[in-house]
C-alpha cells in the first residue's frame, strides 16, 4: 500500500512536479484503451534510467506494486492499475539518442513515440516498418513490451524483429544492458527476448536500440471487393504465390459501412462485396503493376473478386488505407468484445468457416465485425455491444461464445492473442494457447526477475 511516507520518498526521487495523486490524473493515467477502470494510487514520471531504477529499488524495500504506462493504447488491459498500484509513465524518457548509419540502428528511450521514430528514420533516408493506427500516440517501450504487430507484419515481422539491443530495469531493481546492436550473438540464453512481449511483468524497458531498414519504393495499394470468405482466402493465396507483398489486410462490408458513415468517406468501388482486401506492394516498375493487374483480372475471371481499385497517387493510397486503419477507433463507441485470433495462415480458411458457424449458432443476436491481418493468419473479430445491455451483461453473455471459439482455436494450435497481448482481458484463456508446463516456466522466469511480484501484478496470469 502506498503510504504518505512512501509517496514522499518517491517524490524525493523525481521531484514534486513529476508525481501526482490528483484524482483526474489517476483515472487518466491509470488505464489503457480498454474498458477496465483505473484504481491507481499515484502516477510518477521518471526522467531517466537512474530515477527508474531508484523507484524500483524503493518499492522492493517497501512492497508497493508498479504498473508501467506507455502510450495507453493497449487493447488487453495490460497497463491498467486495478489494485492501487503506482503507475510509472515512461512519457518523459523520450530522447532519440545515437544513430549509427553503418549498423542502421538508433537508440531510443522507452518514451519515444512510434511516429517520431518513423519520422527520424525517414530523415536519415531509412525506414522503421512497424506501423499501426496508433503510431501517433503509442510509445516504443509499450510496443516492445507488447511485441506490437500492425499492418506490415507480412513483410517486416513484429516489433521483436527490430530490437537490436535492450536496456531494462528488472523487477529486482537491477539494470541489464543486453545485446548492444550485435547482429550475431550466440552466447547462451537470449534474455532480451524475455522482456519483449512480457507486458511489463518482468521489469521496465528503459531504452532500446532499434533497427532501421531501406525505405520501400512506390508503395501501392490494390483494393478488391470479394464475394465471400472462401474467395478472400483464394485471393490471398493467388497474390501470395504471384508476387511479393508488403501487406495483405481485410475488412468486412459492415466495417466499411461503419467507417464511411462515421467519417463521411467515399466507398472505394461500385460493387458491394462481403469482404474487401487491401493488397500492398512496392511498385518499383511498370512490370510490377502489370503483374498485379493480371492477378486481379484472373481473380475477376474466377469470380473470386467482384471489383477493384488501385491507388494512383499518395492521396489515393492514404484514402484506401484509412478505410482499414480507422475501423478500430470507429468501433470503440460500441464497446466491442475484441478477439485477436491467429492460426497458421494456411489453415485459416477451414478455421474461419468454423468460427462463422459458431457465431451463427451462439451469437445471432449480435453484430460481428471482421477485419484484420489475414495475410498473417490474424483476424480481429469485434462483437458489438447492443445499447440495451450493460457492458457487464454483454461481457457475461459473450463468455460462452469466446470459449467455443477458443476450443476450436486450440485444435488448430492457434493463439488467443496474436498481437494485443494477454493483460487482464485474455488471462482466463491463456491455457488455450500455452501448456501447463509453459505457464509454469513463465511463472518461474517471473519469480527470478521480479522475486517480490511487484511488476504489473495480475497481468498475463
Ligand atoms: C488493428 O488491427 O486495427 C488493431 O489491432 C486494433 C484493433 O484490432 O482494434
Ligand atoms: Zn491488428
Amino acid at each position: 500500500m502506498l503510504t504518505n511516507d512512501i509517496y514522499l520518498q518517491l517524490l524525493q526521487i523525481v521531484g514534486d512536479k513529476k508525481i501526482t495523486r490528483d484524482a483526474a490524473e489517476l483515472s487518466y493515467w491509470g488505464k489503457d484503451s480498454t474498458q477496465f477502470s483505473a484504481n491507481a494510487s499515484a502516477i510518477i514520471f521518471p526522467q531517466n534510467i537512474e530515477q527508474l531504477q531508484a523507484i524500483v529499488q524503493l518499492v522492493n524495500r517497501e512492497g508497493v506494486a508498479l504498473v508501467p504506462s506507455a502510450g495507453r493504447t493497449g487493447l488487453s488491459g495490460g497497463a491498467v492499475a486495478i489494485q492501487g498500484e503506482v503507475v510509472v509513465s515512461l512519457r518523459d524518457m523520450n530522447a532519440i539518442k545515437q544513430f549509427n548509419a553503418i549498423d542502421r540502428t538508433v537508440v531510443c528511450e522507452a518514451g519515444v513515440i512510434t511516429a517520431d521514430l518513423q519520422a527520424f528514420a525517414e530523415q536519415q533516408g531509412l525506414y522503421y516498418p512497424v506501423d499501426f493506427a496508433s503510431s501517433g500516440s503509442s510509445l516504443i517501450g509499450g510496443n516492445i513490451s507488447t511485441n506490437a504487430g500492425g499492418i506490415k507484419v507480412l513483410k517486416y515481422g513484429m516489433t521483436r524483429q527490430w530490437v537490436a539491443g535492450l536496456k531494462v530495469v528488472t523487477g529486482a531493481g537491477d539494470i541489464l544492458d543486453m545485446n548492444k546492436s550485435l547482429l550475431k550473438n550466440n552466447t547462451g540464453y537470449d534474455i532480451q527476448q524475455l522482456f519483449i512481449g512480457a507486458e511489463g511483468t518482468l521489469g521496465f524497458v528503459a531504452e532500446a536500440t532499434m533497427r532501421l531498414t531501406r525505405p520501400p519504393e512506390h508503395l501501392t495499394v490494390l483494393l478488391l471487393a470479394v464475394p465471400h470468405l472462401t474467395a478472400l482466402l483464394q485471393v490471398l493465396a493467388h497474390f501470395q504465390v504471384g508476387m511479393e507483398l508488403t501487406a495483405f489486410e481485410f475488412f468486412s462490408e459492415q466495417a466499411l459501412q461503419k467507417v464511411t458513415a462515421q467519417l463521411g468517406l467515399q466507398r472505394p468501388c461500385s460493387e458491394v462485396g462481403a469482404y474487401y482486401t487491401l493488397i500492398e506492394f512496392e511498385a518499383k516498375d511498370d512490370m510490377v503493376i502489370e503483374r498485379a493487374m493480371s492477378l486481379f483480372e484472373q481473380c475477376l475471371e474466377q469470380g473470386i473478386a467482384l471489383d477493384g481499385v488501385i491507388s494512383q497517387n499518395q492521396a489515393q493510397y492514404q484514402n484506401l488505407w484509412r478505410l482499414r486503419e480507422e475501423i478500430s477507433s470507429v468501433l470503440a463507441q460500441w464497446q466491442p468484445l475484441k478477439h485477436d485470433l491467429s492460426v497458421p495462415p494456411s489453415q485459416q480458411g477451414e478455421f474461419l468457416l468454423e468460427v462463422e458457424k459458431i457465431l451463427s449458432e451462439l451469437a445471432p443476436q449480435y453484430q460481428v465485425i471482421w477485419y484484420g491481418h489475414i495475410g498473417d493468419g490474424n483476424v480481429h473479430l469485434n462483437i458489438l455491444k447492443p445499447d440495451e445491455l450493460t457492458k457487464a451483461e454483454f461481457d457475461h453473455s459473450c463468455k460462452a461464445i469466446s470459449v467455443a471459439i477458443f476450443e476450436r482455436l486450440a485444435t488448430y494450435n492457434g493463439s488467443v492473442s496474436a498481437e494485443h497481448g494477454i493483460g487482464l482481458l485474455k488471462k482466463d484463456y491463456l491455457h488455450y494457447s500455452r501448456s501447463e508446463l509453459e505457464i509454469a516456466l513463465m511463472k518461474g522466469i517471473k519469480q527470478q526477475l521480479d522475486p517480490k511480484g511487484l511488476m504489473n501484478p495480475g497481468k498475463i496470469f
